[in-house]
């Protein structure tokens, strides 16, 4: 089942069409990435799917519910942290999450259970200070954790990661991990390897348009591996495989050789190694990255 379905949103800001039919969908328990350069939409269309924007045209479905702009009926399923969120910083993280329970009519006995839990989960739990001292990587955890508070179906966050460095950026990737045995977390980036790293569904947005959508797995195979690396210990030994092969290998460091991968040279290089005696760090087929897929399809 998909938590989000978007069908083919526009949106213009006077003569800017920013998106020209933007379709995508987000199935259950997925830790989605959505990729586009800076300037491209993606806040634009989170924002539509909050009901905080009015659409020109198409439609949006939160767990199978239309969003109407202006309305917060189906916000009821969803969690978000804003690109830039903002806090009272006066409270410490559960006088926050207590407050902001309280605004969402929760029980008292559920809010307490739930922040405990959800301070846990965000390595917040011993933290007692005020939201003040803070540092950046703090403040996205607490929000995410407030997000999380309602126990929402979809949890949506701006941008969680590009603010920070890079063990900030871990601990949110892991958080997200643990989340999503309890819900569905779609967020927005332009930071390709944290996609790498956790996410099981992308979809790259580029130009008003879903450049690539699908499985993250399934979006490794459209480009078939083609190139595999040997490394080697000694750079003498370098140049002896350059000589042999030097029609298919390029050089990429004394001692890293990169091959076009045809499965028959792959085997005449092991020979080659076999007969030489040449020690051998390691061989590997290279994955082809979401880098370069992600340059094949965008306007650079
Ligand atoms: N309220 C607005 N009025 C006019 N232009 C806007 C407004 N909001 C966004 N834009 C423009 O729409 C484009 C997409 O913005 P945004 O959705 O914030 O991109 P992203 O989040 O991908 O960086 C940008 O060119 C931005 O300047
Ligand atoms: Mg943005």
């Amino acid at each position: 089942m998909n938590v989000l379905t978007i069908s083919n949103i526009k949106k213009r800001f006077g003569d800017k069409e920013v998106l020209k039919g933007v379709s995508l969908s987000v199935p259950e328990h997925s830790v989605f990435g959505f990729i586009g350069k800076n300037g491209a939409g993606k806040t634009t269309t989170m924002k539509a799917v909050l009901g905080l924007l009015g659409i020109d045209s198409g439609e949006i479905l939160v767990a199978d519910e239309k969003v109407v702009y202006g309305q917060t009926k189906t916000n009821k399923y969803i969690g978000y942290l804003p690109d830039v969120p903002e806090f009272y910083s006066y409270m410490t993280p559960s006088e926050y999450l207590k407050f902001c329970g309280e605004i969402t009519g929760m029980e008292t006995k559920d809010i307490k259970r739930r922040s405990a839990e959800l301070l846990e989960l965000v390595g917040l739990g011993e933290e007692h200070h005020r939201i003040r001292g803070f540092s950046r990587g703090m403040k996205q955890r607490l929000g995410i954790a407030q997000a999380l508070l309602n126990s929402p179906k979809l949890l949506i966050c701006d941008e969680p990661t590009s603010a920070l460095d890079p063990v900030g950026r871990k601990e949110i990737l892991d958080i997200f991990l643990a989340a999503r045995e309890q819900t569905t977390i779609l967020f927005s980036t332009h930071i390709l390897s944290d996609v790498e790293r956790i996410c099981s569904d992308v979809a790259v947005l580029n130009n008003g348009r879903i450049a690539v959508q699908g499985e993250l797995s399934e979006i490794r195979n459209m480009r078939t591996a083609d190139e595999f690396s040997v490394e080697v210990e000694r750079s003498e030994d370098t140049a002896k495989i350059l000589s042999a092969f030097s029609s298919i290998c390029k050089e990429v460091s004394p001692t890293q050789i990169i091959f076009q991968n045809h499965e028959k040279d792959m085997f005449n290089i092991m020979k080659f190694v076999a007969e030489q005696q040449l020690s051998i760090q390691r061989i590997e087929r290279l994955e082809p990255s979401l880098e370069s897929l992600f340059m094949e399809v965008i306007d650079k």
